[in-house]
This record gives structure tokens, C-alpha cells and sequence, in this order.
């Protein structure tokens, strides 16, 4: 399915804009449910890949739970309809206020990243008379070959306990009052297109387990977290990540225990390929042995290039029919990193023309700044 963008409401439009295809979102949310309730997965939605209500409100409707990092996230979760029970709260820093949130809306599951941690859940739901659930997070010290910004699971990255405590915090949990231990949860990284570091996630939870067991230990889920990639540079080709294989993967590597549910959180897969940033060509420019495409969008409405090398397809709108040329695709940002690419291929561009940057419905919008003072990027479904 390939996104056919609504060109007469686009040239009305002020841009820059994130333009979101909810019908290809609406596509890959039954993808997603059909593969995964094939195994009787449960999917929860990373909420930091895009929080824009219309984009929450479809995927709590299609069934999906919340993977939320912050208070503002829960409370996002909550106003689109996801239930408190299918709420999960992660990351290394959460403030007591936070905590409390999540205490309160009475939220499935704490993934916790340290003891000191434990301790303070501990205290604030002894304090509210309240009941924590937590799972704790294990750094399995796995290489997602990824960008080395959004590779989480080695032992040199802030997240996650080292394997040899999770026993005694069991213990700890099973002790208090005031937790209750649910399971085990992993995440090794972000933008992961090759499976085998999937395959060794299984293998280290898999003697984990019998670890545990002959601890006499047992563990209600397992949390693999997220990652799953998808194609930056086709993405009309592939505009779905390949779910089939992905939760094949676990189904036919990881040894789950009866009646253990397994969970993912995935946020770029579901959400990536919808979005895209449209933007207006503001000048063209001859340089010395270059030609640039000046656009209104920066790295202040899409920052991915600018801080992990990331590369969008980009596709001239306007310009059908037109000899193809080369540019050097620039935002208007006094900072050199500010370039969306260089070397493009694409039919003539001229001043008015409209660009869309594709693959950018996850990490786009939600990461925009203010920085120079510009407004954040509007919004068309
Ligand atoms: N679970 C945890 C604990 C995470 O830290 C993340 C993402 C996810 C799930 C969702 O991962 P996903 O399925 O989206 O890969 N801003 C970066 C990506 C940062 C990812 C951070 N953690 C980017 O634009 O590439």
C-alpha cells in the first residue's frame, strides 16, 4: 500500500507539517493484532515514537497496551483510552511525583532499573496504601548493531540491572507488602533490521529462566521491549515492518513457561512509515559544484538526521514529469548538521515546491524543538 498524499489540502496548508495516512496506520495496527494474537502476544505501544491524540486514540481503540517513560506520557495514555492496567512504566529516572501518577491510575506494571529505585516505589505505595507492580529490567548485554545512540542493551549503557541481583530483589519483592513481582523486562535497542540479536535475546532469557527456576523462582511475563526496524529508503515498497517474521522468531526460540504471557513494546514499527514531513522549498540555490534545495523545515521539526546520521527518503510532490537533478536537501538552521540530504535525485525542484521527508511518523513530531525560536510543525490526517 502506498501513501497517495492529498496534494490540493497540502498546497493550502502552512507547512512544515507532519502529514499522517491513517488508513496505512489502520493497516498496520490489524497486521500487528493478526500476527501477534496468532501466538497470543499482548503489544503494547512505545508512546515516545509519536503522542499525537489521533495517532494514541486509533491505537488504543485497535486493542494495543502503553509503554510510557514519563508522568506526561502516562496521563497522554490515560485521555486516549488506554486502560491503567495496560499501562507499563519505564526508565532509569522517575521522579516520585511520577511514581505516585502511576500509583494512583493504578498502572500494570513499574519496570524498574535499579534497587534504589525498588526502594522508593516501595515506600510511596506502602505511604498511599497501595499495591506496586513491577517488573524488574535486566540489561541482557546484547549488541543490536544499531546506531550506537539508540543501542540500549549493553552493560557500558545506562539501563538496566545486572542479571546477578534480579534473585535478591525477587526476594525483596516477594517480602514487601507493597510489590508484586510480575516479570522480566529487556530492551536491547532501536532501528534493529537483522534478527539475530533477537535470537540471542531469546537464547540468554531462555537459561535465565532455568537460572531462576532452580531458584525456585518463577515469573509471570516476560517483557521483550521493542526495536523492531523498518525501511527507511523503500518505504512504498515496505511500508510494514515484517511482523510474521519477528514474532515467529520468539515463538520458535523462546522456551515460555505455562501460562507466562509474553509482551513487546513497539513504537517506530507501528507508527514510522504513516508519517511524513511535508515541507516547501523556499529557494534554490547554484553553489560551487552544488546545487541546494532550501527548505522551511529544519532540524528543529525533524532532528533524526541531524543527531543519528539518519537518512528519510525524500520525494519531490510537485514536481512530476520534470528532468530529474541533484540537491543538497537543507533546512533554514545556522548549524551545518542542519541537512536532510545531500547528493538527492529528484525531478526539478523549484521555489513553492512541496517535499515530503518519508518514514518519519516515529521520532518526528514528538522530538521537534523550539530552537531558534521557530513554532513546532503542524499537523494534517
Ligand atoms: N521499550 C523501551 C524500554 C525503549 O527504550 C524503547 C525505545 C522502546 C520500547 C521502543 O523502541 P522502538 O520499537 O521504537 O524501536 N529517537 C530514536 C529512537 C530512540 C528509542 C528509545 N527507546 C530514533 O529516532 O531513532
Amino acid at each position: 500500500m502506498k501513501t497517495v498524499f492529498p496534494l490540493e489540502r497540502l498546497r493550502r496548508a502552512s507547512t512544515p507539517l507532519y502529514y499522517y495516512d491513517m488508513e496505512l496506520l489502520g493497516q498496520t495496527l490489524d497486521m500487528i493484532r493478526t500476527s501477534a494474537g496468532r501466538f497470543g502476544y499482548h503489544v503494547h505501544y512505545a508512546l515516545k515514537a509519536n503522542a499525537n491524540p489521533a495517532i494514541l486514540r486509533m491505537i488504543s481503540e485497535a486493542g494495543l497496551g502503553a509503554d510510557t517513560v514519563s508522568g506526561g506520557e502516562i496521563a497522554a495514555a490515560v485521555e486516549a483510552g488506554f486502560k491503567a492496567s495496560d499501562i507499563v512504566f519505564a526508565g532509569v529516572g522517575k521522579t516520585d511525583a511520577e511514581i505516585l501518577l502511576g500509583l494512583r491510575e493504578g498502572i500494570g506494571c513499574f519496570n524498574v532499573e535499579s534497587l534504589q529505585e525498588l526502594e522508593v516505589i516501595e515506600q510511596l505505595a506502602l505511604r498511599e496504601g497501595l499495591k506496586a507492580r513491577v517488573a524488574l529490567r535486566v540489561n541482557p548485554n546484547i549488541d543490536a548493531h544499531t546506531h550506537h545512540y539508540i543501542t540500549t542493551g549493553l552493560e557500558e549503557n545506562k539501563f538496566g540491572l545486572d542479571m546477578s541481583v534480579v534473585p535478591d530483589l525477587i526476594h525483596k519483592c516477594m517480602a514487601s507488602p507493597a510489590l508484586v513481582f510480575m516479570g522480566l523486562h529487556f530492551h536491547i535497542g532501536s532501528q534493529i533490521t537483522v534478527m539475530e540479536p533477537y535470537r540471542l535475546l531469546c537464547e540468554y532469557i531462555n537459561s535465565m529462566q532455568d537460572d531462576l527456576e532452580r531458584q525456585g523462582l518463577t515469573v509471570e511475563t516476560i517483557n521483550v521491549g521493542g526495536g523492531l526496524g523498518i525501511d527507511y529508503e523503500c518505504p512504498d515498497e515496505h511500508p510494514f515492518a515484517d511482523f510474521d517474521r519477528y514474532f515467529s522468531l520468539f515463538h520458535d526460540n523462546l522456551r515460555l513457561r505455562r501460562g507466562q504471557q509474553l509482551h513487546f513494546e513497539l513504537g517506530r514499527a507501528v507508527v514510522a512509515q504513516c508519517g511524513s514531513l511535508i515541507t516547501r522549498v523556499l529557494y534554490v540555490k547554484e553553489g560551487v559544484g552544488k546545487r541546494f534545495a532550501i527548505v522551511d523545515a529544519g532540524m528543529t521539526d525533524l532532528i533524526r538526521p541531524a543527531l543519528y546520521q539518519a537518512h528519510h527518503a525524500i520525494q519531490n510532490l510537485t514536481g512530476e514529469g520534470r528532468p530529474e537533478l541533484k540537491y543538497d536537501v537543507v533546512g533554514p538552521i545556522c548549524e551545518s548538521s542542519d541537512v536532510f540530504g545531500m547528493n538527492e535525485t529528484l525531478p526539478e525542484v523549484r521555489r513553492g515546491d512541496l517535499l515530503a521527508l518519508r518514514s518519519a511518523g516515529a521520532y518526528g513530531e514528538v522530538m521537534a524543538s523550539r530552537y531558534n525560536l521557530r513554532s513546532l510543525p503542524g499537523c494534517m490526517i
